[in-house]
């Protein structure tokens, strides 16, 4: 006889999204995909300009948030506590999508859970969302259950992680994606004060990042602060006018040449 778990999960999930900022947006547009989600409904608590073309059941008013198997909570990760005390439910399935914010910080009054899909999302720009590793976690077995169902519907790469790696996780994308990201605006900024263009650097940079698909980032770091060149790195110290982008220089360099001084 099949469990009555086998039965409830072989319909389709019901999902809400509360929230419809980048992360809600490219969420309700994954979950409209599925055959396998039930889109109940969408909840911002302003009405957006923009909507998908699919039609959506969207209220700004809390009370009117409706009963699913999951509700997702995308909104900006400080107010994730206190808006979490405002849904108007009980005992219901309650995640969050935040790479920092502990699972425990949802209110208690609804099962907590994570939902964290490790990308970069911006409103407007569409990914490739079966690709993006989907972290969950839940308070019980049987929501993980459901959790890594609503995830592998929409990703062929999920994990399950808990609050204290996810925290470390989220430190590297920091790392990974956000400083990097700042590291290419201060290279913009630098190469636009000449009347060279940004895009002379793009290949260099799509090689940096494949080179590390394949191998480990601390095996191909190249360039002076590695072969630890000082004459090279004084010279970018003087070329640098911006005080703040030279201690920057420094610190990198600075941790670079430790990393690698025994070997030198
Ligand atoms: N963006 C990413 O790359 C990314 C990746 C992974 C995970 N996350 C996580 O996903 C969550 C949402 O991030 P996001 O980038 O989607 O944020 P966002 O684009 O800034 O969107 C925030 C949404 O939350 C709503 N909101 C803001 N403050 C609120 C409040 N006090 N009460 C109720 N609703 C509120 C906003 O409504 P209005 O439209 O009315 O302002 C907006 O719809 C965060 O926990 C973040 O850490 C983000």
């Amino acid at each position: 006889m099949k469990s009555l778990w086998v039965v409830y999960f072989s319909s389709m999930i019901k999902v809400v999204v509360l929230g419809f900022g980048n992360v809600g947006k490219h969420l309700v547009d994954a979950f409209l995909e599925s055959d396998e989600i039930d889109l109940v409904q969408v909840y911002n608590r302003s009405r957006p300009k923009q909507f998908s073309t699919t039609p959506l059941e969207f209220t700004t008013d809390i009370s009117e948030i409706k009963k699913a198997d999951i509700h997702i909570v995308a909104i900006p990760d400080d107010d994730i506590a206190s808006f979490s005390e405002e849904i108007p439910l009980e005992n219901s399935l309650v995640v969050h999508t935040s790479g920092s914010v502990p699972m425990q910080e949802l209110n208690t009054k609804n099962r907590q859970g994570v939902f964290y899909p490790l990308q970069t999302f911006t409103a407007n720009r569409s990914v490739e969302f079966k690709e993006i590793p989907i972290c969950v976690e839940a308070q019980n077995k049987e929501d993980l259950i459901v959790l890594l169902k609503l995830a592998s519907a929409v990703s062929n790469n999920v994990q399950e992680i808990n609050s204290e790696e996810r925290r470390s996780l989220h430190l590297a994308a920091v790392f990974i994606n956000n400083f990097v990201n700042h590291l290419y605006h201060i290279s913009e900024e630098i190469v636009n004060q000449t009347n060279l263009n940004f895009n002379l650097l793009k290949p260099l940079l799509l090689e940096t990042a494949s080179k590390v698909i394949n191998n480990s980032p601390k095996d191909v770091q190249t360039g002076p602060a590695k072969r630890n060149d000082q004459e090279t790195i004084k010279k970018h110290l003087a070329l640098l006018e911006n005080k703040k982008y030279r201690k920057i220089y420094k610190a990198i360099t600075k941790s670079i040449t430790a990393t690698y001084g025994k070997e030198l």
